[in-house]
């Protein structure tokens, strides 16, 4: 065992599988006592299994460190809060929360039913909400502690999967809100993009350029709670394999002002293509690429 992360305490949502598992079973090996929480679903959300949880947490204690396991729901306001209470009930502080659960309900937009929306809305960003939201109130009296929340390199767009995406890029505004809200309170806040190989990216519609495994993402995720990164807040990274890269802040990139004062329909429309103009869409662009590459029967580098 390692001390990265030594007399801290962490809570972990989805560390039953995949990612969430991996950051767990890493946080416990760097000296964290760990909350495992799961609730035990098939990709799509369905079918809560309590036992889940519970594996993680043997895993745990079988390498000589110390879990508790929670299958609650996140998704819901008792759910996140439970995490948190467990983690003070059991071990008197919450030093980290990292947001790793997640579901996919994939359809095209102009198919996609209510029924595919909402749950991955709930999961994904309300889901980060909760656990911030009960993490945040203990860390702020704290002076100090870690918000993780999991984002993708999909919050840019997705054919197939908008209501994931569109939860995705809420979860980098709450990353860089929790930020800014609770800078002055000592707490630090970033997201990660990771890409990993896990039953959910079985399910990735494209070929990926780069794929690592959910040990990548930890070893990031570890230190992201360590000491070491004391000063780094309001971040999206992205982990695959190898690689890591920071993402861009949103910033304006071109801005033009109206003669007189005001803008006409008009004035815009022989003004604005050629000055503010537009920023191409990577991923549109990529789209372009590849749907020629299949009209011609060739495979694009992924
Ligand atoms: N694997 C990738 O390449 C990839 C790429 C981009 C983003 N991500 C994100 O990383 C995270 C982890 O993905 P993964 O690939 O490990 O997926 P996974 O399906 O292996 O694990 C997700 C876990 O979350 C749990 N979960 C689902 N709903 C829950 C709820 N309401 N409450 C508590 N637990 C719940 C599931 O039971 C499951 O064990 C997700 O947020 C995903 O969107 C993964």
């Amino acid at each position: 065992m390692g001390n990265f992360l030594a007399g801290k305490v962490v809570a972990v949502t989805g560390a039953g599988r995949g990612i969430g598992r991996a950051v767990a079973l890493a946080a416990a090996a760097e000296g964290a006592k760990v909350v495992v929480n799961d609730y035990g679903v098939s990709v799509d959300g369905a079918s809560p299994a309590s036992e889940i949880a519970s594996a993680v947490v043997k895993e745990i204690e079988a390498a000589g460190g110390e879990a508790v396991a929670v299958a609650d729901d996140i998704s819901t306001m008792a759910g996140g809060q439970r995490v948190v209470d467990v983690a003070l009930s059991s071990y008197g502080r919450i030093d980290g929360v990292v947001c790793v659960a997640g579901i996919l309900r994939e359809r095209m937009l102009f198919n996609m039913s209510e029924e595919e929306w909402d749950p991955v809305i709930a999961t994904h960003l309300k889901g980060t909400f909760t656990v911030f939201r009960a993490a945040s109130a203990v860390m702020r009296k704290q002076r100090a502690g870690v918000l993780i929340g999991f984002t993708s390199g999909n919050h840019q767009g997705s054919v197939s999967q908008a209501n994931y995406s569109a939860a995705k890029g809420g979860i980098i505004s709450l990353v860089r809100s929790a930020a800014l809200g609770l800078n002055k309170y000592g707490v630090t806040a970033n997201a990660v993009a990771p890409v990993a190989r896990t039953r959910m990216s079985a399910n990735v519609p494209m070929e990926l350029a780069e794929m690592g495994e959910p040990e990548d993402v930890a070893a990031l995720v570890v230190y992201l709670l360590s000491e070491r990164a004391r000063e780094v807040t309001g971040q999206v990274y992205t982990v695959a394999g190898a690689k890591i890269a920071v993402w861009a802040q949103p910033r304006e990139l071109r801005a033009a002002y109206a003669e007189g004062g005001s803008w006409t329909p008009e004035k815009i429309a022989e003004f604005l293509p050629g000055s503010v103009g537009v920023d191409p869409m990577p991923m549109l662009v990529r789209l372009e690429e590849m749907e020629r590459a299949a009209r011609e029967g060739s495979r694009p580098n992924a």
